[in-house]
């Protein structure tokens, strides 16, 4: 099974950004521990800050992939082209956050991904990922 998470804009800095919210472990740990306890799993992994980067990616997986594990970060709540990939491909997509978007500014509210999507896993920190990959097995 071929399982793909994408991460968008500063989420290369987890570990480093607001530990408050986001916690204190990167992602490339995070990732590894994931891909040895799902090791049955061809678990891949892309980040960018690019929202066309992003859209690229869905585009090119989102045929022949059995899984998509999304996390646009700050393009979840601004754009309608991530939006509208998530609809436009055959994988099913899972919207990951790992806040609690709901808990915070009113603008974090809005998710043009949430409409397109399979279903949402918010606010269990980077344990979000690892719900979204269970959803899919
Ligand atoms: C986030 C929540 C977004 O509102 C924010 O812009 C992020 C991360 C999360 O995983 O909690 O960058 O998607």
């Amino acid at each position: 099974m071929k399982i793909i998470i994408i991460n968008g804009p500063n989420l290369n800095l987890l570990g480093k950004r607001e530990p408050e919210v986001y916690g204190s472990k990167t992602f490339d740990s995070y990732l590894t521990e994931l891909q040895s306890k799902y090791s049955e799993l061809q678990l891949e992994y892309y980040q960018s800050n690019i929202e066309g980067e992003l859209i690229d990616k869905i585009q090119e997986v989102g045929f022949s992939y059995d899984g998509i594990i999304l996390n646009a970060a700050a393009y979840t709540h601004t754009s309608v082209g991530l939006g509208d990939v998530v609809k436009a491909v055959n994988t099913p997509v899972v919207e990951v956050h790992i806040s609690n978007t709901h808990k915070r500014e009113d603008f974090r509210h809005v998710s043009y991904i949430s409409s397109g999507a399979k279903g949402v896993i918010l606010g269990f920190g980077l344990k979000s990922y690892e719900l979204a990959i269970l959803s899919f097995l």
